[in-house]
């Protein structure tokens, strides 16, 4: 039986993360996420532990393999300002469809912090997904919240938001200046097909 409780978790800065972060060039951000085959107690645990380590360092979106879970959960909030705005969270997510329509806009990443740089993808998805209670739902996303997603659905796949940056420079030179190694980028291969 899936429990119907909301989360119910403060959007506020604690003193310390409850989840230590892991940082580009750390092995766990680069293997691929396995998935959930059942809701309970322990992942709602994780869950609202996750929330509580995204909101202490004013994050829109955090993946389990950030937090050294390897596990598909990710967490989305967008309204970091809204308390009463509950935040997203997507289990097991799969992408139905992409729009044609790319958007370009900038990005960061709780694992390369301080980093900022411009990321094209698709302005809109349809995604499916269990909720924290478990249920499946499937849902439309576009502007802010479907960057985040696939950002965050990218970390599922051992993915970093510095492999899609289009310009070299901008990035090595970003990078560099907060003491990350561009040898730990592995660029995604553009034009590829699925
Ligand atoms: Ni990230």
């Amino acid at each position: 039986m899936a429990t119907t409780a909301p989360l119910l978790v403060e959007k506020v800065k604690l003193a310390k993360a409850p989840l230590e972060m892991h940082y580009l060039g750390d092995r766990v951000l680069r293997q691929p996420a396995k998935r959930i085959s059942r809701v309970d107690d322990n992942v709602r645990e994780l869950i609202v532990k996750m929330l509580q380590t995204m909101y202490t360092q004013d994050g829109i979106g955090l993946a389990a393999p950030q937090v050294g879970f390897n596990k598909q959960l990710i967490i989305i909030d967008v309204a970091l300002d809204e308390p009463t705005v509950p935040p997203v969270v997507l289990i097991n997510p799969k992408i139905l469809g992409s729009s044609r329509e790319i958007a370009l806009g900038q990005e960061g990443c709780l694992s390369i912090p301080n980093v900022f740089l411009d990321v094209k993808r698709p302005a809109a998805i349809e995604v499916s997904y269990k909720d924290e209670n478990g249920r499946p739902q499937k849902r439309r996303f576009d502007g802010l919240p479907a960057r985040v997603i696939q950002h965050e659905m990218d970390h599922l796949n051992g993915v970093m938001f510095v492999d899609r940056v289009e310009s070299d420079i901008e990035l090595t030179q970003a990078l560099s200046k907060e003491g990350f190694a561009a040898k730990d980028v592995r660029p995604v291969k553009k034009g590829k097909k699925k």
